[in-house]
C-alpha cells in the first residue's frame, strides 16, 4: 500500500528536504543561457539566471513567475488557441502586472484569476 511519487523534469527545479536542498548548479552548463534570441524559454533561463544571480541552491519565488509569463507568452502565441480579442488584451495586461509580482503565490491574487478560485478552507488560498 502507499503512493509512489515520482518527480520528473526537475533540472531547473529546487526541492528542500528539510535534510538538504536538491538542485542543479546550472551555472557549470552554460549552454543552458545560449538559446536564441527571442525564443521564450531561452529568454526565460536568461531571467531566471538575473534573478537568482546564479545562486541555484537559494529560493526565488520570483523565477516562478518568470514561468507564468512564459505561459502567458506561450498562449498568446499559439494559434490554435481560440480567443478574443479582449482575452488577448486580458493576457498582455496580465503579463505586464506579473512584472510587479515576487511569487506565484502574489501572482494569484492578480484579479485576472478571480473568478477562477474556488474558496475552499483547506486550499489556505482565499
Ligand atoms: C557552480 O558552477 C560554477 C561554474 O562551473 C562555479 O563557478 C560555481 O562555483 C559553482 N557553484 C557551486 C555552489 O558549486
Amino acid at each position: 500500500m502507499g503512493i509512489l511519487i515520482s518527480i520528473i523534469d526537475f533540472t531547473l527545479s529546487r526541492i528542500n528536504t528539510g535534510n538538504t536542498i536538491l538542485y542543479l548548479n546550472l551555472s557549470s552548463d552554460p549552454e543552458i543561457f545560449e538559446g536564441p534570441k527571442g525564443d521564450k524559454q531561452s529568454e526565460t533561463y536568461r531571467k531566471m539566471r538575473e534573478v537568482t544571480d546564479d545562486c541555484w541552491d537559494g529560493s526565488f519565488p520570483r523565477t516562478n513567475v518568470l514561468w507564468l509569463q512564459y505561459l502567458v507568452d506561450i498562449l498568446l502565441l499559439k494559434k490554435s488557441f481560440k480567443r478574443s480579442g479582449k482575452d488577448e488584451r486580458d493576457l498582455r495586461s496580465l503579463k505586464k502586472r506579473l512584472n510587479s509580482c515576487n511569487s506565484a503565490k502574489e501572482a494569484l491574487s492578480d484579479s485576472f484569476f478571480s473568478d477562477m478560485l474556488v474558496d475552499h478552507p483547506a486550499s489556505g488560498i482565499v
